[in-house]
């Protein structure tokens, strides 16, 4: 497994992915994306300085998904990943995961990650922690605007 910092030339590809039935339905929109929207949104994520889009590439140098890191709030980002499907279940989600937090935390001068999880997505949940992400249980703070039904709240600190 490789990471690599998004191109120009992965905005197609990103495009492609995203609109996969797999990838549909982790959205919380469930709906595919016109292109021209993802266009826009595109421009605007490369540009953003606080901002991290990796690919994921496997052993042989395909690119098989990605992982991206938003702003939230100062020192925080929130992150997002996944593999297309045929990709999963082999680790390299689970390496990418912890590699792309190190490296993006270091980039992006970020002191905490925060990802939100379906309950029910368990092969998410399990990399997450093996990737160093802890659950936080409902006593504990956590930012208003990540509460969300039916899923949970994971929080990766920089050592
Ligand atoms: C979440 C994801 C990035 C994890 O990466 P990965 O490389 O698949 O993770 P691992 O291979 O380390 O698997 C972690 C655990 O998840 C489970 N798992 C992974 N893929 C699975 C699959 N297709 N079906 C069932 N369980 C699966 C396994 O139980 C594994 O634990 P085990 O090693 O004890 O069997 C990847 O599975 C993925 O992209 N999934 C689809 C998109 C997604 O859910 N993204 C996260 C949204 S919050």
């Amino acid at each position: 497994m490789k990471l690599r910092r998004a191109g120009a030339d992965d905005r197609d590809r990103l495009l492609a992915w995203r609109n996969r039935p797999e990838i549909v339905a982790l959205g919380s929109s469930q709906r595919t994306v016109r292109p021209d929207e993802h266009d826009a949104w595109y421009a605007r994520v490369s540009q953003d300085p606080r901002t991290r889009l990796y690919i994921v590439e496997s052993d042989a140098g395909d690119p098989i998904g990605q992982v991206r890191f938003d702003p939230h709030g100062s020192g925080e980002a929130i992150v997002s990943i996944y593999l297309i499907a045929g990709h999963t279940g082999r680790g390299e989600g689970t390496r990418a995961l912890s590699e792309a937090t190190q490296r993006a935390a270091s980039e992006l001068g970020a002191r905490r990650v925060w990802a939100v999880i379906r309950d029910t997505n368990v092969a998410s949940q399990t990399s997450f922690a093996r990737a160093g992400y802890a659950r936080c249980s409902a006593q504990e703070p956590q930012p208003a605007d990540l509460a969300c039904a039916d899923h949970l709240v994971y929080r990766w600190e920089a050592p």
